[in-house]
């Protein structure tokens, strides 16, 4: 490029002097130059894209569980109402068995005639007693309800006595107790075949 020269000192011109230092000093990179009025720059864009996609994704997931719990809907376990209890002669006389209280809501009692099956529910408003082995009897925690060993209902507020499952011996010899058959004390129905299974040793 023809440098021009100040005629009277021979030096540059001010007007070439000042285009040199422009030409000189670098202008400032591409990534750190500060984005103008209206511009967007590029690091705020990925900044955005990454979080509509994050709020995309977490969108899809809840959509996606939500499907499953409609087409795999919540199931719940119910013990079977007829099951086998072991042979007879497992179970001590005059015993209350509290073996089957958690698992089928059934209390197995054998006395010196045979076995009843007794219902684990209170007939006051449905808590489930205890079984105290010291006074011989089914306490209720909730309002103090007592039942006597047949299942009477014997103080507190239950206005009637235990309910009691159909109890039979299957051909196998186990006892069978089917929870679809129930019996009420006033109602006469202790009386009648299933609610009581006689068995003597
Ligand atoms: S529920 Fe048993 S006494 Fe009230």
């Amino acid at each position: 490029m023809t440098e021009i020269k100040d005629p009277a000192s021979g030096r540059p011109s001010p007007a070439e002097s000042a285009a040199a230092s422009a030409r000189a000093e670098p202008s400032p990179p591409e990534s750190v130059r500060a984005p103008l009025r209206g511009e967007v720059s590029r690091r705020g864009f990925l900044s955005v894209l990454s979080v509509a996609w994050g709020a995309f994704t977490l969108g899809s997931v809840g959509l996606l569980g939500a499907m499953g719990r409609f087409l795999f809907p919540n199931v719940l376990y119910e013990p079977p109402q007829e099951f086998k209890i072991g042979l007879p002669d497992e179970f001590a006389v005059d015993s209350v068995d509290e073996r089957f209280k958690a698992s089928y809501g059934v209390w197995v009692v054998r006395d010196a005639g045979g076995f009843f099956a007794l219902s684990t529910v209170c007939t006051h408003l449905g808590c489930t007693p205890n079984w105290l082995p010291a006074e011989e009897k089914f306490k209720c925690p909730c309002h103090g309800s007592g039942f006597v060993k047949t299942g009477i209902n014997v103080e507190g507020p239950a206005p009637r006595p235990l309910e009691r499952y159909k109890i039979v011996l299957a051909e196998d010899g186990q006892i069978l107790i089917d929870k679809n058959t129930k019996y009420q004390e006033e109602k006469g129905q202790w009386l009648l075949d299933g609610s009581y299974l006689p068995y003597v040793a």
